[in-house]
């Protein structure tokens, strides 16, 4: 099949590239002229394990091309993807579907005989609805269904999620839509994936649905967590005692410093708007958005606390600045609210991320200093705050922390370190719910 990818954002590249794995015809397609350059020397814009492999085995193979403009690869394709950014629309927190609408208009301008124009951006209810009238008003005789196909692939995993989801989900009624999108996952559905056909606004609120539900999951954990504190109890033994029922499952239950990242957070936010709007608010949906929020500020407190209140001229070491690990992805990363917020009441801040620094840089305040790694960023700090799980923290060699920091004192905000071991090292440990 012949496929065209419109967008090489995150969803868009890994999609294009794992589509052309499977035998498929790729052209990505971006309007950035320098992106294009780049993808075409073998340059990938994001840190993606596996991404660049698979990008360059399929480029010498012939499946994978580029493009700036999208005429040709439409008007030869069995399937356009819309996979352009939906950002967060300042002011209201509506997805903002500019992208989607002027790629819906090219597209029907450029399609040639039966085409399947399928969303595969985060677009909200009745988006698929709107993406159909635009085409119809611009090409009436275009023989065009549109279908929704959200991703729900995960940063820094993104290539096996793609490949192993555990579900593909569509959104069509048409007969012949429905051919198309089975004949391009086949590669996917022989190994007896569940491939979930429902209406296409059923379609599009399953995606909103997922990412809302797994942003409570984890905001309620982070609540037992702070609960934990509290009464003497530890929240990873809790997460473990629940997690092991099978209707509640144990993943998405570790507390940590609140969920960041490209998706939860505007998510969240656009579907509390489509349901005010629908009058039918979910309250728990909008009080998961307040409660994460403030959690990442409350983080900074910890810190604070643990340093006996005034920070003032003191230096945390932070470790971790993406919002999660194996992604170089800044957006929404709790380790930008917890800077911002220890360096308003005066600290010094050195720090270190394997793959987020160029993107840090970008976001965070001028006076933050940057280090090659964990050991140089400790140098004569009075904390060590881990942000963000990467490998490379989970094995600190603490003999050489204690000689390198003015104060042997660790916030752990993943949990990474048991209390005990610290204690027996002789350093000062905070880290989230484990009151006993
Ligand atoms: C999320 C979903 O997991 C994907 O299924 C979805 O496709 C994607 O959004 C999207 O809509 O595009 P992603 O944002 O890449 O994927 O990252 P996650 O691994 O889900 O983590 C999100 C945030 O939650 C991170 O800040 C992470 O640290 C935090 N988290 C996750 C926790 O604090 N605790 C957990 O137990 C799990």
């Amino acid at each position: 099949m012949r496929v065209a990818m419109i967008g090489t954002g995150y969803v868009g590249l890994v999609s294009g590239a794992c589509f052309a794995d499977f035998g498929h015809h790729v052209t990505c397609v971006d309007k950035d002229a320098q992106k294009i350059e780049r993808l075409e020397r073998g340059e990938i814009p994001i840190f993606e394990p596996g991404l660049d492999d698979i990008v360059a085995r399929n480029r010498a193979a012939g499946r994978l091309d580029f493009a700036v403009d999208l005429t040709q690869a439409v008007r030869e394709a069995d399937a356009v993807f819309i996979a352009v950014g939906t950002p967060s629309r300042r002011g209201d927190g509506h997805a903002d579907l500019s992208y989607v609408y002027a790629a819906a208009r090219e597209i029907a301008e450029a399609a040639e005989g039966y085409t399947v124009v399928v969303t595969k951006s985060t677009v909200p209810v009745g988006t698929g609805d709107e993406v159909e009238r635009v085409i119809r008003e611009t090409r009436p005789d275009a023989d065009i269904s549109v279908v929704s196909n959200p991703e729900f692939l995960r940063e820094g995993a993104a290539i096996e999620d793609f490949k192993r989801p555990d579900r593909i989900v569509v959104g069509t009624d048409e007969p012949r839509a429905r051919e198309v999108m089975t004949q391009l996952y086949r590669p996917l559905a022989l190994n007896s994936l569940p491939l979930l056909f429902t209406g296409r606004r059923t379609s599009e609120l399953i995606k909103y649905a997922g990412n809302a539900f797994l942003a409570v999951k984890i905001t309620f954990i982070n609540e037992i967590a702070d609960l934990c504190e509290q009464v003497g109890a530890n929240v990873q033994e809790v997460a473990r005692g629940i997690g092991l029922d099978n209707r509640i499952g144990a993943k998405f239950l570790h507390a940590g410093p609140g969920y960041g990242g490209s998706c939860f957070p505007k998510d969240t936010l656009a579907l509390t708007r489509t349901a005010q709007e629908a009058g039918t608010p979910l309250r728990i949906v909008e009080t998961v958005v307040g409660v994460n929020d403030v959690r990442k500020l409350a983080m900074a407190k910890k810190v604070m606390n643990v340093l006996g209140g005034d920070v003032r001229g003191k230096t945390a070491a932070v470790l971790g600045l993406t919002f999660k690990p194996n992604t170089d992805d800044m957006r929404e990363s709790p380790a930008l609210s917890i800077i911002h917020a220890l360096m308003d009441k005066g600290m010094k801040i050195r720090a270190y991320d394997p793959e987020g620094m160029e993107e840090a840089k970008k976001l965070l305040p001028a006076g933050v200093t940057y280090t090659s790694g964990a050991y140089e960023a400790a140098e004569g700090a009075d904390c060590l705050v881990i942000v963000t799980e990467w490998d490379a923290f989970r094995a600190l060699d603490f003999e050489r922390l204690r000689k390198i920091m003015a104060q042997t004192v660790l916030v752990d905000l993943r949990n990474i370190y048991r209390p005990d071991e610290m204690q027996a090292l002789g350093f000062t440990y905070e880290s989230v719910g484990r009151g006993s």
